[in-house]
C-alpha cells in the first residue's frame, strides 16, 4: 500500500510525462511541416517513449492497491522558433524531470518505502540518459553552426542518432529474450 503523499507525487509525475510526450508530439509535426525528417522521427519516438514512461507509473500504483489519476495535459504550443530552440527547450524540460525524479526517490526514501525507491531506480538512469543524449545533440548543433546547410546536416545528425538508438533498443531486446530462453 501506498502513502498518500508518495501516491500524490507520483501521480504528479504522471502528469509531467504526459505533458513531456505531448510537448514532443507537438515537436514532432512542427518538425515535419519544416521538412526535418530525421528530427521528426526523433520526436516522434521520444513521444512514445514518455507515454512509456507515464504507463511504467500507472502500473506500479495500480500493482501497489494504489489510485492511479490520468490527468488532463494542458495544450503544447505548435509554434517553435528554429530546432536549435526546439532543442534547448528539450534540455530545460529533461532537467526539470530529472529534479522532479529526484525529489521524488528523496521522499520514498524518507517513507522508507523502499519498493518504490526500487522502482525509481529505474527512472534515475533514464534521465541520465536522456540528459546527455539532449547535451550531445546541443553540442552537435553548436559544431554544425548557423550556415546556410546547417539545418541540413542536424537533420542528418538526428537520422544518425536514431539509427543508432534503434540498433541499441534492438540488441537490449534481443539480449532480453535470450535472458528469458
Ligand atoms: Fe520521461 Fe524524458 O522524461
Amino acid at each position: 500500500m501506498l502513502k498518500n503523499n508518495i501516491q500524490d507525487a507520483l501521480n504528479a509525475q504522471i502528469s509531467l510525462e504526459a505533458s513531456s510526450s505531448a510537448t514532443y508530439l507537438s515537436m514532432a509535426t512542427w518538425c515535419d511541416r519544416q521538412g526535418l525528417s530525421g528530427c521528426a522521427a526523433f520526436f516522434y519516438a521520444q513521444s512514445d517513449e514518455e507515454r512509456m514512461h507515464m504507463l511504467k507509473i500507472v502500473h506500479y500504483i495500480n500493482d501497489m492497491d494504489g489510485l492511479a489519476i490520468i490527468p488532463p495535459v494542458d495544450k503544447p504550443a505548435s509554434e517553435f522558433e528554429s530546432i536549435q530552440i526546439i532543442f534547448k527547450m528539450v534540455y530545460e524540460q529533461e532537467k526539470h524531470v530529472t529534479d522532479s525524479i529526484n525529489r521524488l526517490m528523496t521522499l520514498s526514501q524518507e517513507g522508507h518505502d523502499h519498493a518504490t525507491t526500487v522502482f525509481l531506480q529505474w527512472y534515475v538512469g533514464e534521465q541520465r540518459e536522456e540528459e546527455a543524449l539532449v547535451r550531445e545533440i546541443l553540442d552537435k548543433i553548436r559544431l554544425i553552426g548557423d550556415g546556410s546547410q546547417s539545418l541540413y546536416y542536424i537533420d542528418k545528425e538526428l537520422e544518425r542518432i536514431n539509427k543508432v538508438r534503434a540498433a541499441a533498443e534492438a540488441a537490449g531486446a534481443d539480449a532480453g529474450a535470450e535472458a528469458k530462453a
